[in-house]
This record gives C-alpha cells, sequence and structure tokens, in this order.
C-alpha cells in the first residue's frame, strides 16, 4: 500500500469536511466525485446546487449529489461571515461593503468558513493562482502559533528507489516564499523535516542547498544558507542537517564521499531545502516533467489550519492525494508538535 492509500484509510476512521471552493473546474468536480466514491472525507464545494449538479449530470458524476453545496450569493450564513471578516480586516482598512463583496468570492467563502469552524480545511489551485489562494488563507486563518513563514513542500515520489527514502523526497520551499532570509530559511527547514516525519513517515536528513559545498564557493547567497543551516541546527540540535551542499553532494554518496566526506547525511539526504523560490519551483517541476516522478503537494507548512494549494498543471489523482492529506492534517493524525 502507497503512502496516499494509507493515509485515505486513516481518514476513513474520523471523516473531514473539506472544501473544494474551485467546484465548476472540471478535474476538481471529478476528484470531488472520487472522494465521494472512496468516502475518505465529507466534501464541501460552492456555488449554484442546480448548476453543479447539471455539470456532474453532464460528467457522469453520480457521486457529486452527496457533497455539501454552498451557494456563496444566498446561504443563511452570509452576514455572520461578512462580519467574521470584516472584524478580523477593518484594522487593515477594509470595510463593511469591501466585506460583503469578498464573502461571495469562493476562495475568501472557505477559509472563513474553517476558520468559522464549519469546515475542516481546504484544497484548491487547480484553476486559481497561488497568491490567490494563499492571500485570503494568510489573512484569516494566519499561521501557526510560533512559525513566522508559511511555506510548501513537494513529496516527490521517484522510481529509483536508490535514492532519498526508497525513493522518496520532501522538497520545500516549492510553492510560497520568494525569497526568504536565513530566518526564514531555517524555519523552512525545520518545518520540512516534520512534514518529512509526519506526513511521509521517514526519519528526515534535511540538505541545505546551494550551488556551493563546504566553502567551494563565496558568495552572500551562498552565506544566506550557511547562516540558515546553523541557525536550524541550533533550534533543534537533534536534527540530521546539513549545508552548504550541492545537490550532487546532498544525493550522491559516493559525491559526498569526495566533495564533503565529513558530512552528516553523507549524500543520503531525503529532504531537499532550496535557498529560494526560484530554485525549488524549477527544481520540482525538473524532477516532475524529465524524471517522471510524482510530485504531491504543495502541502503547506505552517498554517494554522489545513489549507493546501494545487498547481494549476495538476491531474485529478493529484487533487484526490492532496485531499487526503489534507483530511489526515484537519484530523490531527499528524503530530505537529
Ligand atoms: N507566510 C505567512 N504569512 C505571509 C506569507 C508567508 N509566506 N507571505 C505573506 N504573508 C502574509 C502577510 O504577513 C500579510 O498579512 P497581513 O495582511 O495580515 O499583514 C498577508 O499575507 C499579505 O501579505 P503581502 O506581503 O501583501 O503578500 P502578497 O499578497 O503580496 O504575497 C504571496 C503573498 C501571494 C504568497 C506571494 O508571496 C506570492 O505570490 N508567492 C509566490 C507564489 C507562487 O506564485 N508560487 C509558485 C507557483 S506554486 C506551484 O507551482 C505549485
Amino acid at each position: 500500500m502507497n503512502f496516499i492509500d494509507k493515509l485515505k484509510k486513516k481518514a476513513l476512521n474520523n471523516k473531514q469536511r473539506i472544501v473544494l471552493p474551485e467546484s465548476f473546474e472540471e478535474r476538481t468536480l471529478k476528484a470531488a466525485n472520487e472522494v465521494l466514491s472512496e468516502e475518505f472525507a465529507e466534501i464541501i464545494l460552492i456555488g449554484k446546487k442546480d448548476e453543479i449538479l447539471n455539470k456532474a449530470d453532464t460528467l457522469n458524476l453520480s457521486k457529486v449529489k452527496n457533497a455539501t453545496i454552498i451557494d456563496p450569493c444566498d446561504h443563511p450564513k452570509k452576514d455572520e461571515y461578512r462580519d467574521l471578516l470584516f472584524e478580523l480586516r477593518k484594522h487593515k482598512g477594509l470595510t463593511l461593503d469591501e466585506a460583503s463583496k469578498l464573502v461571495e468570492n469562493p476562495l475568501y467563502l472557505s477559509v472563513l468558513m474553517i476558520k468559522n469552524g464549519d469546515a475542516d480545511g481546504e484544497v484548491a489551485g487547480a484553476e486559481n493562482a497561488t497568491g490567490d489562494v494563499l492571500r485570503p488563507a494568510f489573512q484569516i486563518v494566519k499561521t501557526m502559533p510560533g512559525i513566522s513563514v508559511v511555506s510548501g513542500a513537494f513529496i516527490m515520489i521517484l522510481d529509483n528507489k536508490e535514492l532519498g527514502e526508497d525513493g522518496i523526497f520532501v522538497f520545500a520551499d516549492s510553492a510560497v516564499h520568494p525569497d526568504p532570509d536565513s530566518n526564514q530559511l531555517a524555519d523552512i527547514a525545520l518545518a520540512s523535516a516534520l512534514t518529512a516525519r509526519n506526513i511521509v513517515g521517514i526519519e528526515p536528513r534535511v540538505a541545505m542547498l546551494s550551488f556551493s559545498t563546504k566553502g567551494s564557493a563565496k558568495h552572500e547567497m551562498v552565506d544566506k544558507v550557511i547562516e540558515a543551516t546553523q541557525k536550524a541546527k541550533n533550534a533543534n540540535p537533534s536534527l540530521k542537517i546539513d549545508g552548504e551542499l550541492q545537490v550532487d553532494a546532498a544525493v550522491i554518496p559516493s559525491i559526498a564521499k569526495s566533495k564533503a566526506p565529513d558530512s552528516e547525511i553523507k549524500g543520503r539526504a531525503n529532504v531537499l531545502i532550496f535557498p529560494d523560490l526560484q530554485s525549488g519551483n524549477i527544481a520540482y517541476k525538473l524532477v516532475q516533467r524529465l524524471a517522471g516522478a510524482d510530485a504531491v503537494g504543495p502541502v503547506l507548512q505552517g498554517m494554522a489550519a489545513p489549507i493546501n494549494d494545487l498547481s494549476r498543471g495538476c491531474s485529478v489523482e493529484d487533487i484526490v492525494s492532496l485531499v487526503a492529506i489534507t483530511a489526515n492534517q484537519a484530523s490531527g493524525s499528524f503530530d505537529n508538535k
């Protein structure tokens, strides 16, 4: 049984309410149908009920009728959500009129439902850009206590079982924060180690990546990675983490022997931390598209409630997998301490 099947099985025992706000998007509707067929989560869709059910009918998606469907313009809690949004954002200059309009936006409505305890998690991003999915979440749900930055990890599953942990890696940040400073990069490393342990079920060996290995190049970009490595080590002395490393020295033991002979992770990294979003996002897409790896995620790390954002190039299966992860995050089956 692969790890997504295990997550679905766990989710079955404690069903969570997952909202899929892009309810007219075809892959999302197909994914909703699949989740409802497998019955590992309850699904909330946002839109006009007859329009969603007609579309589901056209696509032969017989289980969609079992979803809860909320009309964003006409539902009993509309004023309650407007007032909640206004209270949360008035210090930023949001007016009641603006709040009334925003609550009709499915991406805002979803996070307000979570904040209000009416939904347990959200998966979106099949048709909306990452920024549009994340902004409402940052504004309303915010970060976990003690976490400075939300980041996005991909669980990369390769055919070559000799790499990483039986072919599995966690890549981060591949989705959210464009240019982390050394403190934020240290936080991303710590959060990714938790993702590896709690979501993937592997013991993390973290590589802090750079274009330099152990002083082979000098540059302020390299200094940032060295500082972040030290800060992460200070914060969690028992964590297996090393940097700065080039990716070959991080993942190939024979190259680690020559380039970084004293490295604690010895070319056996299973968590790869990229110095910025350009490298992290390019890397995951290259490994997915050129090496044929499955890329599950991004799993958002550090958000106060489980909200996960898809790539717009996602498949139906990607959405179903992310719903399984989100449902497990929501049920607390991952210990995030
Ligand atoms: N963690 C926590 N909070 C954050 C973060 C973060 N990483 N970034 C912004 N915020 C908060 C801010 O503190 C602010 O809160 P406040 O309004 O309560 O004060 C709020 O979010 C808005 O902050 P802005 O700086 O205005 O954020 P902005 O909307 O400009 O940008 C965003 C945030 C959208 C995430 C931006 O960093 C972004 O576009 N990142 C790139 C996303 C992306 O395109 N990824 C690649 C594609 S993903 C893929 O391929 C799978």
